[in-house]
């Protein structure tokens, strides 16, 4: 093989399309999905390239040392990209150490076993996938560039902040060869319906209140999770030692604007009345401290690396509903035991 990459957090939403896009496109990689299935992971993601020669999956915990050391050297990993993370705010401002443990601490601890094991850094990479979320919150003007200053505001964002000093800090104490990007708001197949475009789907087909947060006019910058695998994978092979890279949709959408066309979509395509589905809408309590714009301005990564998104917002959100309509078996498996819980606590 003429690599062997750790991919962690490979069973989760984006792990899980670069997963999939790395085990096709590159016959002559190993690929490692290392996950330790929290609520979030779920191998029902890679069925469909389980059975692949150059796939292999352990579950494991990126906070267990010895595991770890295991993984390295039972498959000779040579690079790592690594997605393992809490990833939802709404959780992070109920259960902040959780993201300490695993964003924080579970990444230190990945970043320290790569360190040991490799004894040619320069020859290895650690990639670090990250989120626009560590710049903090803009009003109307302004994007977010590579060299915004980190200015979190979340319990989330705070810990990812801390995840990307210390890849540096790697960087530029060990000489461990790393890079980093920051990505906006993904959507697409496999993503938890705790996120606003799954749950708002989820709901509308079960005729259940849309909860949209304060008055629905704060704006995200969305990407379709496969551009967000491509970037990933161009920024791999090309992306320069030690550079951030900033990956965005050039999408810019108030809430409630996305809710409004997720309602006409789905009444559409579920042959109900035109507006029935808007009828669901429900102003709810604003989140905590919530962040009012991400915008990403990605034009480092298309002037140097020649990226941008192939899909339009229009297709890709088409796309989107087809896929929860079409497979509501994982939509069934992944919303049975706690998520019940966690909607009646997050939403009561
Ligand atoms: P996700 O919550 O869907 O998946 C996370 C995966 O990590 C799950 O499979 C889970 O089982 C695994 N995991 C969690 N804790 C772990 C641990 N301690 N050890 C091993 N595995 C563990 O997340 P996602 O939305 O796919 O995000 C993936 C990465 O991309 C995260 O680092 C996130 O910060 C970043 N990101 C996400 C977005 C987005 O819009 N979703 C945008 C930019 C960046
Ligand atoms: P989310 O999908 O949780 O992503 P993030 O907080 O990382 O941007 O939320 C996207 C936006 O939608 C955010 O402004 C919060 C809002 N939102 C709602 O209005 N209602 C909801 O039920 C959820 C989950 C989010």
């Amino acid at each position: 093989m003429e690599k062997s990459i750790l991919i962690t957090g490979g069973a989760g939403f984006i792990g899980s399309h670069v997963v999939r896009l790395f085990v096709k496109k590159y016959p002559n990689y190993r690929i490692v999905n290392l996950d330790c299935l929290t609520y979030a992971g779920n191998l029902e993601n890679l069925k469909d390239i389980e059975g692949e020669k150059n796939y292999v999956f352990a579950k494991a915990d990126i906070n267990n040392e010895e595991l770890l050391k295991e993984v390295f050297n039972d498959y000779q990993i040579t690079d790592v990209i690594h997605l393992a993370a809490e990833s939802h705010v709404d959780r992070s401002i109920t259960d902040p150490l959780a993201f300490v443990k695993t964003n924080v601490m579970g990444t230190v601890n990945l970043l320290n076993t790569a360190k040991n094991f490799w004894k040619d850094r320069e020859n290895h990479l650690f990639y670090h996938v990250s989120t626009d979320e560590v710049y903090g919150s803009l009003d109307d003007g302004g994007y977010f560039l590579e060299t915004t200053p980190y200015d979190p505001q979340s319990p989330y964002s705070s810990s990812k902040a801390a995840s990307d000093h210390f890849v540096r800090a790697y960087a530029n104490t060990y000489g461990l060869r790393t890079v980093i990007s920051n990505c906006s708001n993904n959507y697409g197949p496999n993503q938890f319906p705790e996120k606003l475009i799954p749950l708002c789907i989820h709901n509308i087909k079960q005729n259940k209140p849309l909860p949209v947060y304060g008055k629905g006019e704060n704006i995200r910058d969305w990407l379709f999770v496969v551009d967000h695998a491509r970037a990933i994978d161009l920024v791999f092979h090309e992306g320069k030692t030690n550079e951030t890279y900033n990956i965005g949709g050039f999408n810019e959408w108030k809430n409630i604007d996305i809710v409004k066309l997720l309602c006409e979509i789905m009444d559409r395509k579920l042959g109900r009345d035109k507006g029935a589905s808007a009828q669901l809408i429900t102003f709810v309590k604003d989140r905590a401290g919530h962040d009012q714009r991400y915008a990403i301005d990605a034009d480092k990564i298309n002037k140097e690396l020649g990226w941008k998104p192939s899909l339009t917002f229009e297709v890709g959100i088409e796309e989107t509903v087809d896929w929860y309509l079409e497979n509501e078996k994982w939509l069934d498996s992944v919303t049975s035991g706690d998520y019940q819980k966690y909607y009646q606590e997050h939403y009561s």
